[in-house]
């Protein structure tokens, strides 16, 4: 028999493409979203490729009775992966009690929920974020580098729900967890019928970049020239999100099956390597054929200066391995922002 999984923010980037992989790695799959920043049509999409369309449940995991409907309605859910999160990092700081809110009580409530209705494991969506700037001698970053104070409340929430997760499997609670900590992920499903859609004027840098190429915004701007990097602008580490998603699926697989595993384990979630911002715009330009207008601005403010991941426990142990080149990357992400336009939606 398939096993059930509960997918939260599934209708959301990330939680699109996992619900995909999970299903082709013949999972059933519930998700649970609110639709406060995706739609309702990616289930299409997410039924377009691969012919099963998922259990849906238009809740918000802050609600905690709702949530209780939801566990009561699909008893066989064993795993849960919580996507489900307010994610832009200026809007925490205008409003950060909306952002402890949301993102703390709907993971208080899965937590809550689980032992009563025989969940195993959670796999809580963390961030790079969690290391802050490492120090070069902590480049690039493992699990074991150190936690450094949250810069945002978005990074803060992050931060807390790891905690939060460790007190309560640390109290006995009869669950297991992974905490997938991402990098920078990005791209969209090879046949364009998934991927990233941004509410309005994009923060991120590929989706600000492909609207830029389809002339949907005028010029991007690389946000600082003068960091202490090769070219002067920003590093990151950028995970294509197919394979992020796959790293999802192992990982599950890994709670459901691996009776000796520990209870709780983090992975980093990045390819190893780091690439600048101007080697995006580059690399862009290079496979698409496509001229961008962009200029030099100043530094944002709160930017990391460099980070990429130390993936190796998730290749060693979670036998998982980014796959995807930059290069082929940045296409899926061209495909998606071209497949948009012909539908008439950006
Ligand atoms: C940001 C958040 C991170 C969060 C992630 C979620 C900060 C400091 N970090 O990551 O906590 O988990 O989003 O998606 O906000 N860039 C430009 N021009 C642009 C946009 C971006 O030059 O118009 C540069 C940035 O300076 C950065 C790089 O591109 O160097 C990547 O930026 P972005 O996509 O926003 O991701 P992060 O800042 O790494």
């Amino acid at each position: 028999m398939k096993k059930t999984i509960l997918v939260t923010g599934g209708t959301g980037f990330i939680g699109s493409h996992t619900t995909v992989e999970l299903q082709q790695a013949g999972y059933d799959v519930v998700i649970v979203d609110n639709l406060s920043n995706s739609n309702v049509q990616v289930l299409d999409g997410i039924e377009q490729i691969t012919g099963q369309r998922p259990a849906f449940e238009q809740v918000d995991c802050c609600n905690l009775p709702d949530m209780e409907k939801v566990f009561e309605k699909y008893p066989g859910i064993c795993g849960i992966i919580h996507f489900a999160a307010s994610k832009a990092v200026g809007e925490s700081v205008e409003k950060p009690l909306l952002y402890y809110r949301n993102n703390l009580t709907s993971l208080l409530n899965l937590l809550e929920l689980m032992p009563k209705y025989n969940v195993k494991g959670i796999i809580f969506s963390s961030s790079c974020t969690v290391y802050g700037q490492p120090t070069a001698e902590n480049l690039p970053v493992t699990e074991n580098s150190p936690i450094q104070k949250a810069l945002s409340p978005y990074g803060n929430t992050k931060q807390i729900n790891e905690e939060i997760i460790s007190d309560y499997i640390y109290s006995g609670a009869p669950v297991k967890s992974i905490i997938l900590r991402y990098f920078n992920p990005i791209g969209a499903h090879p046949s364009a019928l998934i991927g990233e859609l941004p509410n309005g004027v994009p923060m991120n840098l590929i989706p600000f970049v492909t609207q830029t190429a389809m002339g949907i915004r005028e010029q991007l701007k690389i946000f600082g020239d003068d960091y202490d990097t090769p070219d002067g602008t920003c590093m990151r580490d950028y995970i294509y999100v197919v394979d992020l998603a796959k790293a999802h699926v192992k990982a599950m697989e890994r709670i459901l099956n691996d009776s000796s595993s520990e209870a709780l384990e983090y992975f980093n979630i990045g390819t190893g390597n780091g690439v600048s911002t101007l080697e995006v715009v580059e690399s862009f330009e290079r496979v698409t054929g496509v001229k961008l207008n962009w200029t030099y601005a100043p530094r944002r403010e709160g930017d990391i200066e460099k980070i990429w991941a130390n993936p190796d426990r998730a290749n060693n142990v979670l036998g998982w391995k980014a796959e995807a080149g930059l290069d082929e990357t940045l296409l899926t992400a061209w495909k998606w922002q071209q497949r948009l336009r012909e539908k008439g939606i950006q």
